[in-house]
Order: structure tokens, then C-alpha cells, then sequence
């Protein structure tokens, strides 16, 4: 049984991984996320310097060959990433008034959410918005809009897909432990966000996690989901990926009745972002590691 089929059958949507146009283009690795993944985020091709690097010119290319694979192969999508200060063309950084970058937002948004109405499980909205201290990120967004960007964004992107769970997301919201000033700035934030009545439904944490770390997760996640209907652990690698680890992480999720899945950023480890710290589930011959046969053994007698 694949660790995507296990699960499934202990009530969560998937088990993903990251992937675009490249990697689906590479049969060996198509087919370990066939065999063994039910969702698949977009590593890079939704970031607005891919879908709109000039204005008003919209380029869904890498995008669209994602989502016509996922559905193609009957794989549910993470949308990642409308609203971003990293990945980010110049001329968004450079604006400087409201009306005109709250209309950006709103086009940025409904153009890439729209696009693909009725197709996306669930979006990342926001990512990576929060500093280390839990207050808002410096960025063009929070610089100009203040914190009213965040419902400029949600409030579109609800628009431009009813159907689909609207996220925030962001990192070192589940290493550090619940009292971490992140984790609990993030908290407050967005649980004062839907009391009034931002269309948040989820919160991602990404878990590009230190070895080490897998033991602060359970702990933090909980936290974070009790303020959201729904949450997830969204890029999940952990350096040597030892395999205890592993499952302390996918467990934290199992074990949370609204965590609906859990995602690795990326197949082999010589594809990883932190390629030379041996992060993930697959080595490079499209080989299971220990860390996969583990989750596969753990989780699935739960
Ligand atoms: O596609 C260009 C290529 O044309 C060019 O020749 C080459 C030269 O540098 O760059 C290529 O783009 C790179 C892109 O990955 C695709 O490989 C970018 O430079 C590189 O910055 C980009 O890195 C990505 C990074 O986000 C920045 O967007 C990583 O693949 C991706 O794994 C990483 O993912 C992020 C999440 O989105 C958010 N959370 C953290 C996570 C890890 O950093």
C-alpha cells in the first residue's frame, strides 16, 4: 500500500508532493507520484514572477501542465502561491499607494484562482507573511495595505473559487515548538482575522524541518489547527529524513482530526532545494528510503 493510500484510509485527502512541468516530464519520477502520491503542489510555476513577471501579462504555461496532469492522473492540487513577498517582479515591490496595488492583488488573484475554478483543492493565498517574532513580514504588501492586504486577498480568491479551502502559509511555525513567538503570533493573527470574517479555512505549515525538530510538531500543529477549520503540513523535508522523524511528523497530522493531509517538497533528494541534505522519501534512482518504509509500516497499522 502506497503511504497516499494509508492516508486515505485513516480519513485524511492525500499524502502530495511538489512537482511541475520538469519534473512530470522525467517517467521515472511521474510514475513514483503516481504510485505513490495523491496530490501535487506546484513548486514553482504558480509564483507571480512565473504567472505575471509584467503586468497585466498573464502566464500560465508551467501551470496549466500541472493541473492537466493532476487531472489527467486523478491527483488533487495544492495551489501555491498567489500573494508572496519572495518570487516577486520589481514592478509590485515598487508600488507605492493602496488603490493601486489593492487593484494589483485583486487581478493577480482572481486571474490565477479563477483560471482554474472547480480544479484546486486548496490555495496557499498568503505565504510566508510573518517574521520570526510573529508580527507582519516587511514587504511591499504589509508597507503599503498594512494588514488589510490579507483580506483583500482572501476576499478575491473566495470569489474566484468558492469551491476551494483558502490557506495561509508559512515556515517555522512547527520547529520551534507551540510557545515559539511565531507559531503563536500566527495564531492570534489569524484567529482575529476570521472572527471577522476573512475567508481563511486553512493554515499551512510548511515543515522544511532540522533534524531534530520532528518533535516539536505535534505540539505546534495542534495549536495552530484549534484556530482554523481545516490545516496541513505543506513542504515537508527533514535534513537526513531519519526515519523515526519521519513519522513523528506524519503522525502529528494523523493524529489531528482536521489536518486533511500532509505534503514533501519534492520527490529524490538530488531535486530537493536542500539537495545535499538528503531531505526526502526517494534517493536518486526513484529508490524508497527507510524513512518511506517506516511511515508505510507506522502509519498504516494506526
Ligand atoms: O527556472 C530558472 C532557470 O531558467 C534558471 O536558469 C535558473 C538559474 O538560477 O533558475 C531557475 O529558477 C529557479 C527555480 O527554483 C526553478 O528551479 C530559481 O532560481 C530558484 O530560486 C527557484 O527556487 C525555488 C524557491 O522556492 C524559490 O522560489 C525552489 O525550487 C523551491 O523549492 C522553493 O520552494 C519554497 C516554497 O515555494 C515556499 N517555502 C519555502 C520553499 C523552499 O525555499
Amino acid at each position: 500500500k502506497s503511504i497516499d493510500a494509508i492516508f486515505k484510509s485513516l480519513g485524511k485527502l492525500y499524502f502530495g508532493t511538489c512537482a511541475d512541468s520538469g519534473s512530470l516530464g522525467k517517467a521515472d519520477n511521474a510514475d513514483v507520484i503516481k504510485a505513490d502520491f495523491g496530490q501535487v503542489t506546484p513548486e514553482n510555476s504558480g509564483k507571480w514572477d512565473t504567472v505575471e513577471a509584467t503586468q497585466g501579462k498573464f502566464n500560465f504555461a508551467g501551470l496549466d501542465t500541472l493541473v492537466n496532469w493532476a487531472q489527467t492522473n486523478n491527483k488533487l492540487v495544492r495551489g501555491h502561491t498567489t500573494v508572496w513577498y519572495s518570487q516577486l517582479p520589481s514592478w509590485v515591490s515598487a508600488i507605492k499607494d493602496k488603490a493601486t496595488l489593492t487593484a494589483v492583488i485583486e487581478k493577480h488573484v482572481t486571474t490565477e484562482i479563477s483560471r482554474y475554478a472547480g480544479k484546486v483543492l486548496q490555495w496557499d493565498v498568503v505565504n510566508e507573511m510573518f517574521d520570526e517574532s510573529g508580527g507582519l513580514r516587511v514587504s511591499v504588501f504589509s508597507s503599503v495595505l498594512g494588514e488589510d492586504f490579507v483580506r483583500i486577498a482572501f476576499e478575491a480568491a473566495r470569489k474566484a473559487d468558492p469551491a476551494a479551502k483558502l490557506f495561509i502559509n508559512d515556515y517555522n511555525t512547527v520547529e520551534k515548538g507551540s510557545t515559539y513567538a511565531k507559531t503563536t503570533g500566527m495564531i492570534s493573527h489569524v484567529k482575529k482575522w476570521v472572527d471577522a470574517g476573512v475567508p481563511i479555512d486553512g493554515i499551512g505549515a510548511q515543515a522544511h524541518l532540522m533534524a531534530g525538530e520532528a518533535k516539536n510538531v505535534a505540539a505546534s500543529l495542534a495549536a495552530l489547527c484549534a484556530v482554523v477549520s481545516q490545516c496541513a503540513l505543506t513542504e515537508v523535508d527533514i535534513v537526513n529524513a531519519a526515519p523515526a522523524e519521519y513519522v513523528e511528523v506524519a503522525k502529528a497530522c494523523v493524529d489531528i482530526a482536521n489536518c486533511v493531509g500532509v505534503t514533501v517538497w519534492g520527490v529524490r533528494d538530488p531535486d530537493s532545494w536542500r539537495a545535499s541534505n538528503n531531505p526526502l522519501l526517494f534517493n536518486s534512482a526513484y529508490a524508497t528510503k527507510p524513512a518511506y518504509a517506516a511511515l508505510v509500516q507506522t502509519i498504516g497499522a494506526m
